[in-house]
């Protein structure tokens, strides 16, 4: 069986495929165009999938009959029309749990980086401006006691919840699909209405899965309920936040500041004016870009991809409702 990889992921996935008997084919060269991409799905009969740049959706689907399954090296999967993978019996394979305690970590960095105004206090050092003591400026505030929302309690928001009430002993509040019984139990967590999140978080952080319905979720009807001394923190996908609004909020003072390690479009333009902005950390989408974590969404992708070559159910399954349909 013939498995595309779109970028080199870490050893130990390749290895784990080869060793299965699978034959792994890169691209000659790391960055191809959706062209090239879409001939080498052609030519293959799994893709295990790096990042986010390219869309498998119904025209995907027709332009590569051939393809059997998905394996992403993420553990969303906002980029696959799951629907259409559904109707041609194709799993998609994903990579949970591993990337959680990672990913809530750049959480916590981020609500602190704004708490504090790292980047801005950086950038000052970094230009040449240190200036003598000064009792009144840039200062930060301390989140001891403060209320935590979180938007998607699932694994990562669990994760950030537990960080924020071992490190600052928050309260924890937050808005699901389902109510997280286990962080109500362990963590003292109350579930809430949507609306009652965005007015009573001090520091308010998303980690739900994205899908259409959450586009431009935050935007300024959201931003302007929120208290001046909020925290907007966004680690999940660019898509919850409406960007025009969040600078709006930000520059108007209807928020404290924002830590995004997510934006839309991803890559941020170095030119876009949220830069430029000192109560803002920014950061490149770094959520799973550890080395624990990163060897082991490269093993959960190739055990997934290996279990479905010998026939078996992928161990985490974005769609398992593709086994269900034919038992
Ligand atoms: C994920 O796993 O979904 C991360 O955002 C990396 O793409």
């Amino acid at each position: 069986m013939k498995v595309f990889i779109n970028k080199r992921i870490p050893e130990i996935g390749i290895n784990m495929l080869q060793e299965a008997g699978l034959q792994v084919i890169f691209p000659e060269n790391e960055n191809i165009t959706p062209e090239e991409w879409l001939k080498y799905c052609q030519h293959t009969d799994v893709i295990l999938n790096v990042g986010g740049d390219f869309k498998y959706d119904k025209v995907f689907f027709d332009a590569c009959p051939d393809i059997k399954a998905i394996a992403l090296y993420s553990v969303g999967f906002d980029h696959v029309d799951i629907k259409e993978a559904n109707r041609r019996n194709i799993p998609v394979g994903n990579t949970p749990d591993v990337l959680s305690r990672a990913t809530s970590d750049v959480a916590f960095l981020l609500m602190q980086s704004v708490a504090r105004r790292a980047s801005y206090n950086f950038q000052k050092v970094k230009d040449g401006n240190w200036n003598s003591f000064d009792p009144l400026h840039a200062l930060g505030q301390e989140l001891y006691g403060k209320t935590l929302g979180i938007f998607g309690l699932g694994r990562i928001g669990f994760q950030m919840a537990e960080k924020c009430k071992k490190a600052f002993d928050m309260e924890i509040i937050y808005h699901n699909r389902h109510r997280n019984e286990e962080a109500e139990r362990e963590l003292g967590a109350v579930y809430v209405s949507f609306d009652e999140l965005v007015r009573n978080s001090d520091v308010l952080s998303v980690h739900a899965n994205f899908t259409p319905e959450h586009k431009d979720l935050f935007n300024q009807e959201v931003f302007e309920k929120m208290s001046p001394n909020a925290i907007f923190i966004n680690t999940a996908r660019g898509g919850f936040h409406q960007e025009q609004d969040l600078y709006k909020a930000l520059t108007e003072g209807k928020i404290w500041g924002a830590g995004l390690d997510v934006t839309n479009p991803e890559p941020m333009s170095a030119d876009n004016p949220i830069l430029e902005l000192s109560n803002v950390c920014i950061l490149p989408h770094i959520g799973s870009a550890t080395i624990e974590a990163r060897n082991g969404m490269a093993k959960l992708a190739a055990e997934n991809l290996i279990a479905f070559s010998k026939g078996e159910e992928m161990p985490n399954c974005a769609n398992p409702e593709v086994y269900f349909q034919h038992s």
